[in-house]
Parts: C-alpha cells; structure tokens; sequence
C-alpha cells in the first residue's frame, strides 16, 4: 500500500469511525504539543512514530497545519487541512463575511479543497462542492463535521465532468477559488486552475452569476471580465480579492475591511491629493484594500488630507485635524521630525520601546534598523517610523474608539 492510498483510508475510516477519529485526534494534539515545544521533524518522528505508525508523516503535516491555522479558524485544534489547504483556505472571518454578503442561493463551489468556503457559504445558502484530489474531498468531508454543516454535499470529481449534470443547476450560483501555483508572482486569470473565462463559458446558457475569489496581485487591466472588485484585508492586510459577476455586481469596486467589517463602495480612481509642504499633526495610512480598489480618495469625507508620500504597498496622508473615526486605515500622530542620524537621540528622548520602520525598505535592513534602535532605548512607548522626503518621522499609533 503507497503513503497516498494509506492516507485516503485512514481519513475514510476517521469519517466513518468516529470513536478511530478521537483517538487519531488525540494523537495529533501530542504532534501539536510536540511542536509547540519547539521539536523540530526529526525528534517529532522519533517520539511519536512508533505509536502511530505508517501515516505519520501526514498527522505531521495536519499537526502543523493545525498550528499554523490557529488565527484563521476557530476550530482549527479539530481540522484536516493539508499544507496546500491550510495555506489557501479562505480565512474563517473572510468566508463568514462572503456568507452574508451571498446568501438564499443554490451554490456550486467548483474547487472546493479542505471545504473551509463551502462550508461558511452553506450557513445561508444550499452548496455543492467540487473537488478533484481526493486527499482534499474526505478532508472537506470532515471539516464539515467538525462546524456541523448541513444543507452542503461534497462531490470527489474533476471539473467539467459534471457537464452533462447541469439540469439542476438553472440559475445557480456558481463560485470557483481556483487553484493556484506557488512562485509565480506576476499571476494572470489564465494561470488559475480551473480558469474562471472557462467556467463563464460553460455555464452562460443557464446562470449569469459568477462570484471567483482569484489573487489579489493580479492587475486589473489583466482581468478581462465585467465584474465588481471586491479586495478584502484582514488585520490590516490584503488577504482576498473576490469578483462578482452578473447580478451579484453590485458596484464598479469595494474594499471590505476585517474584523472592523467597513465596507466602501464606488468607481475605481487614482489617487488625488494635494501634495502636504510638511508633515502636520497627524499621519494616516488607509488600509490597502482601499489603495488596490481604488477608492483612497474617498476618505476625503473624514477629514482634511494631504499626501506625503507612498511607495508600492502604501499611501501616507497627513492632517493637521484627528480624522473622523471610523477611519478606514490606521491614524498615528506625529511626536517628532528629523534626520537620520538624531534619530536614536529622538527615540530616546520620547521614552521608545518597540520600534516599527514603515517604508520601503530590504527585510535585513529592516531587522538592521529595529535591533540597532532598540538597543539604545529603554522605554514604554511603540514607535512608528516614517521616512519623508530626506526626513523621518517619529510617531505613535492612535488607539482605536471601542
Ligand atoms: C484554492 S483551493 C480552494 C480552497 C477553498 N475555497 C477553501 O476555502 O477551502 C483550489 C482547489 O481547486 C481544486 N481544483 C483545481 N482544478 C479543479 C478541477 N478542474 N476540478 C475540481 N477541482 C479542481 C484544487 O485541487 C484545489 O484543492
């Protein structure tokens, strides 16, 4: 028997086997244990092995996903999630927020993976999931059991094979999170597997609507489609960028920010500010998924902005004025301005504790910068620092109004 074929049957037998399944359960929370502790595969192998024999390199690989995804999902300590599924199943606070924005629909999820989107979508609405690795499919199957989601059914099977079945599917909505190949960073819709102008095709005669969830870094000139972009942050960064086709549109571009669960809607527009003579009171970065959606401009309403300056990942503001909560994006205010070399003298001076560089800079040169400063300070305080023009700002983030 091949390490594939033993893994299917054990993840069939925990499907079918609940009591087999604790006790696999168990076993993978001593792996968890294990590498919460610091152990690294070798020593893993060497403790746990004997006990659970053959299909440990896979409780392995679902231990870790199980650490990795400890943020993601609030089941995670029960998931079956490989390392591909724990690194591109949709987030937990993502696919909740897509079950509310689509719900009532018949929905056929084609590329369904560990099941984690299905699973939220079939909360308010009926979801067939398609998925052609098997691995994956009793996965999904699982994971279903674990948030105990009705009204869903998984399908083991390669998209278009189904083609002849689609009776049932008049009007459905049909969603696709395709897969995607790691490395290739410049991606295009073309690259995605199954590809979404594919799955337009297939199914136009019977359904106008199309919701994919596709990377974020792909341009928009590339896209080629007429649907509402929709790029979704967690935590302050970019984590999704959804397309909704046909009646699902329901504007040019949005930005949907998590867990605040701010939404802004509009026309996708180049940034338009009048550029600031100098740093005023405050500084403020509007969360990516306004930059990459077009809609910066629209935090004009909150306040009086000029720009200071950007580079690829973001857009500095500033104000002379607090901006009007909720702010969509994080406020900071300006404790000191100065050069490169009175920077420690600053930092000193403020009572810095923790010091966080916030411009383009090389990830060594990043550690460089942090480790040399924090070194020289001994205080409380978080400090963010800007770089504008030849100068540096030194500044503390505003807490946010509960
Ligand atoms: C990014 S994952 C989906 C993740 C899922 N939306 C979630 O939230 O857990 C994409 C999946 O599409 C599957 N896939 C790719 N092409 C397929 C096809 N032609 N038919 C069925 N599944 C396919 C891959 O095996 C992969 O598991």
């Amino acid at each position: 028997m091949n390490e594939q074929t033993a893994t299917e049957n054990l993840l069939s037998r925990c499907l079918t086997d609940k009591h087999y399944r604790d006790t696999i359960d168990r076993r993978i929370d001593g792996i968890v244990d294990l590498i919460d502790r610091g152990h690294d595969g070798k020593s893993i192998l060497k403790n746990a092995g004997k006990r659970v024999g053959r299909e440990i390199t896979f409780l392995i690989e679902i231990a870790r996903s199980r650490v990795q995804t400890r943020g993601k999902f609030s089941r995670s300590n029960r998931l079956w999630l490989d390392n591909y599924t724990a690194r591109y199943s949709t987030p937990e606070s993502v696919a909740r927020y897509r079950a509310q924005r689509i719900s009532g629909e018949t929905i056929l999820d084609i590329g369904s993976g560990g099941g984690m989107q299905a699973i939220f979508f079939s909360e308010s609405n009926t979801v067939k999931g398609l998925e052609k690795d098997r691995i994956r499919y009793l996965e999904s199957q699982i994971n279903a059991e674990v948030y105990g989601a009705k009204n869903l059914e998984f399908i083991n099977s390669e998209w278009p094979s189904l083609k002849n079945n689609n009776s049932n599917l008049q009007d459905a909505l049909i969603f696709s999170d395709p897969l995607r190949e790691s490395g290739s960073k410049e991606r295009e819709l073309k690259d995605l597997i199954p590809s979404p102008a594919d799955i337009i095709r297939n199914y136009s005669g019977i359904t106008g609507k199309f919701a994919f969830d596709i990377p974020p870094q792909i341009r928009r000139e590339k896209l080629g489609i007429d649907a509402e972009t929709e790029y979704i942050s967690v935590n302050g960064s970019l984590n999704r960028l959804t397309l909704y086709c046909g009646p699902l549109k329901n504007a040019e571009s949005s930005a949907v920010i998590l867990p605040a669960g701010i939404k802004i809607s509009g026309r996708y527009e180049p940034p338009d500010f009048q550029h600031a003579e100098k740093v005023l009171e405050f500084i403020e970065l509007p969360d990516p998924s306004l930059i990459y959606a077009g809609l910066v401009n629209q935090v004009k309403k909150l306040g009086d902005f000029s720009f200071l300056g950007g580079d690829k990942r973001r857009i500095v503001l500033t104000s002379s004025v607090h901006p009007e909560e909720p702010f969509p994006g994080k406020i900071y205010r300006n404790l000191a301005v100065c050069q490169l070399d009175e920077i420690q003298e600053k930092l000193v001076e403020i009572g810095a504790g923790k010091i966080y560089p916030r411009f383009e800079i090389q990830p060594e040169e990043y550690y460089a910068m942090k480790n040399r400063f924090e070194a020289a300070t001994s205080g409380e305080r978080e400090i963010f620092i800007f770089r504008v023009g030849p100068g540096y700002v030194l500044s503390e983030q505003e807490v946010k109004p509960q």
